[in-house]
């Protein structure tokens, strides 16, 4: 690692995959000289405080909890939308935290996540050809040339959402809304219908119980009535990042000032490519996705790369398998990197391999597919005798009907009457519930040789 960073024509010598097609090299630099003069949207001494908790992942010592939309948009960047997502999150990470009685470090796909990579640069309606939508980062979701035009005035809007969503979540965190002792609030307007709720609904009462004893007791600590939550997103569009990225004065080092946290995805992580040449200037922590086509040698090679010395918290390897490949393919690539000395927070993403397409024609994922791979994903680290060390989640706040099966047992049918998500579908409030319990189930068991206080702890009480 340097203080310096690439330039971006140092980085376009490269190849760039996924790259916005830009026809106007005026508009985008006017674009980008705006917005190197803005300020940061996060302190580099939160990007470290970060990847000191993800070296406690690597270690074995905490769970990460990340989620959020597949593809955020800006319509969405509304208080009720913004405090729906962090509602869903915090829920999960107090099912975690207290039924497994595991630290949980808390990372949203949110306030940056505006740009997606395709598997086609361009989409056909009725013999009508026109650019993907890319996000609302690149272009719009709707089907006229001028709204798939790469329109480079978007990364400031990209800027402006980021940072009122920024703002808001910062406020709810530490201004009460996390508050332990209110824990039961957040799901008050549950219909009272399923297991989930029951479960929540008890758990929630439990903590309330124990939270208005400490507070007898007299232990009123700002970790009972704030929450550290971070962000993150893929660290897709190049010009973008690169303008946020400043050089901190205190260490002299170049954070990505967009997020907390950043990613490489499945489709630009090539080794020689612009994506990995600029990560490995960062001191943000970074994430890489891995799906099942990575030969454990190139994920070894790439992180030699990307962190040589090693760093605690520097990596997280995000694997995105599928539940059929999990337990073929990861074995393999968990023995190549541990055979390294290295320690990485190893995290699982459900969502990514197992998409697939509806008979009536809607893109989805089956509730059962994504405990398939979670579950395949602690089978996997168990026998190896590593960290399972976290969990990656599309999801959102609102009962939509995007993923198939779990505890509202929704069906194909079911998919019509509540789709809204512009990219991939995303798990919605029970059956992000239903899921952080089912973690909390795996965690509270135990992990062979590991000493777990919480083995005794049983989760049926809920
Ligand atoms: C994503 O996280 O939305 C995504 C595109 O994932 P991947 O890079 O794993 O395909
Ligand atoms: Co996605």
């Amino acid at each position: 690692m340097t203080n310096q960073i690439p330039t971006l024509a140092q980085l376009h010598s490269l190849v760039a995959q996924q790259q916005p097609q830009y026809d106007d090299a005026n508009e985008l630099d006017s674009v980008l000289a705006e917005l190197r003069t803005r300020p940061p949207l996060v302190f580099a001494g939160e990007c470290d405080e970060l990847r000191r908790k993800i070296a406690d992942v690597a270690a074995g010592r905490s769970f990460l909890l990340q989620g959020g939309d597949c593809a955020e948009n800006f319509d969405s960047v509304t208080a009720q939308d913004i405090r729906g997502k962090l509602r869903v999150l915090l829920s999960m990470a107090v099912v975690l935290t207290y039924a497994a009685q595991m630290p949980v470090v808390k990372v949203g796909r949110i306030a940056g996540q505006y740009a997606k990579p395709r598997s086609k640069d361009y989409e056909t309606r009725n013999g009508v050809s026109l650019p993907s939508y890319r996000g609302d980062g690149v272009n719009s979701l709707e089907f006229t040339p001028a709204a798939r035009r790469h329109d480079p005035t978007r990364l400031i809007e990209v800027y402006n959402r980021s940072s009122a969503t920024l703002n808001l979540l910062r406020a709810f965190v530490k201004g009460g809304f996390a508050d332990l002792r209110t824990v039961h609030t957040w799901n008050s307007d549950f219909v009272h219908s399923s297991n989930v709720e029951e479960r929540y609904e008890t758990m929630a009462a439990e903590i309330e119980r124990a939270m208005a004893f400490m507070v007898a007791c007299g232990v009123d600590d700002a970790s009972i009535r704030t929450v550290d939550l971070y962000s993150s997103h893929e660290a897709l569009l190049l010009e973008y990042e690169h303008a946020l990225t400043r050089i901190d004065s205190r260490t002299l080092t170049p954070y990505d000032t967009s997020a907390h946290m950043v990613w490489v995805g499945e489709r630009t992580r090539r080794i020689d490519g612009a994506h990995v040449e600029f990560v490995r200037h960062l001191r943000n922590p970074i994430g890489f996705k891995f799906g099942p086509t990575i030969r454990p040698d190139e994920a070894v090679e790439l992180l030699n790369r990307v962190d040589p010395d090693h760093e605690p918290g520097r990596i997280t390897i995000i694997t995105r398998m599928g539940a059929n490949l999990v337990g073929k393919v990861l074995p393999e690539l968990v023995g190549a990197v541990t055979s390294t000395g290295r320690e990485v927070a190893w995290v699982c993403d459900p969502m990514h391999g197992n998409t697939f397409t509806s008979e009536n024609g809607y893109k989805t994922r089956a509730f059962a597919d994504v405990v398939a791979e979670v579950n395949g994903f602690f089978d996997v680290h168990n026998e190896m005798g590593t960290w399972p060390g976290g969990v990656h989640i599309e999801l959102t706040g609102d009962d939509v009907t995007e993923c198939v099966g779990g505890v509202d047992e929704l069906d194909e049918t079911d998919l019509i009457s509540r789709y809204e998500t512009a990219c991939d579908p995303r798990l919605n409030r029970n059956q992000s519930l239903e899921l952080a319990f089912t973690i909390a189930e795996r965690l509270s068991k135990g992990i062979p040789g590991r000493s777990n206080a919480v083995q005794a702890y049983r989760l049926e009480d809920f």
